[in-house]
């Protein structure tokens, strides 16, 4: 992240979770992190980092491994790169307030690209992506591909979404939405997670 990314300004993190500020922290020149989450009980739950009373174990040992540091006043600096935040499953089209040619990065960290239920989906998300970018924006993906399988979830017996993320799928949609890929990494399978078979991670740019 401190190799492609230090310069991004202007963020947008899709799927952000609770690990938004996570992230956000490692982004040196933020101005303003905006997102897109179906839940806003993750922003709920992102948001808790900013009343602890010291910087969380994970962020200090994750910034010593990358060799920097962060404290308690870059936590608060933090807070105040709060952008906007958008409650919807991002699979439909985006509203305006999320303007096109806009973003220095948009971040997905598995935040849902591995969990569409059809190739077009995925398609369709990397291109609403591809459009909000500013000319040579970028795109930082970390997605895990699951075992393809159908559950049935326990209240209601409603099938959930069967997982089709693959590489060359994923490739496909960054090339048809006008993006090129610059790094790609693939890393197996951690033998704790059965249900994944492959985390990969890089970035493309417009
Ligand atoms: C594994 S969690 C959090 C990941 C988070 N980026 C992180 O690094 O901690 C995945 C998040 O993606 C969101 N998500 C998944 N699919 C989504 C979709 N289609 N539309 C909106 N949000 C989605 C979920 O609501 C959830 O908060």
């Amino acid at each position: 992240m401190r190799t492609h990314f230090a310069a991004a300004r202007t963020v947008l993190d899709l799927g952000f979770g609770a690990g938004l500020w996570f992230w956000a922290s490692f982004l040196s020149s933020l101005k303003r992190l905006d997102g897109i989450d179906a839940s806003p009980e993750a922003l709920e739950e992102a948001d808790r980092v900013f009343g602890l009373r010291e910087v969380p174990a994970g962020y200090r040992l994750a910034h010593e491994r990358a060799s920097s540091t962060f404290t308690a006043r870059d936590l608060d600096l933090l807070r105040a790169k709060r952008g906007r935040f958008f409650f919807l499953d991002y699979r439909a089209p985006w509203p305006a307030e999320i303007p096109r040619d806009h973003y220095d990065l948009v971040t997905e960290h598995g935040g849902g690209f591995g969990q569409m239920d059809a190739d077009q989906q995925v398609v369709d998300a990397v291109g609403q992506c591809a459009r909000i970018l500013k000319p040579a924006g970028r795109l930082l993906f970390v997605n895990f591909v699951m075992t393809p399988r159908r559950i049935e979830k326990e209240v209601g017996k409603v099938p959930a979404p069967s997982f089709c993320l693959r590489q060359s799928l994923f490739e496909d949609a960054v090339a048809r939405a006008g993006l090129s890929m610059v790094d790609f990494h693939t890393v197996e399978r951690p033998p704790d997670m059965p249900g994944v078979e492959t985390f990969f991670y890089g970035f493309a740019r417009r």
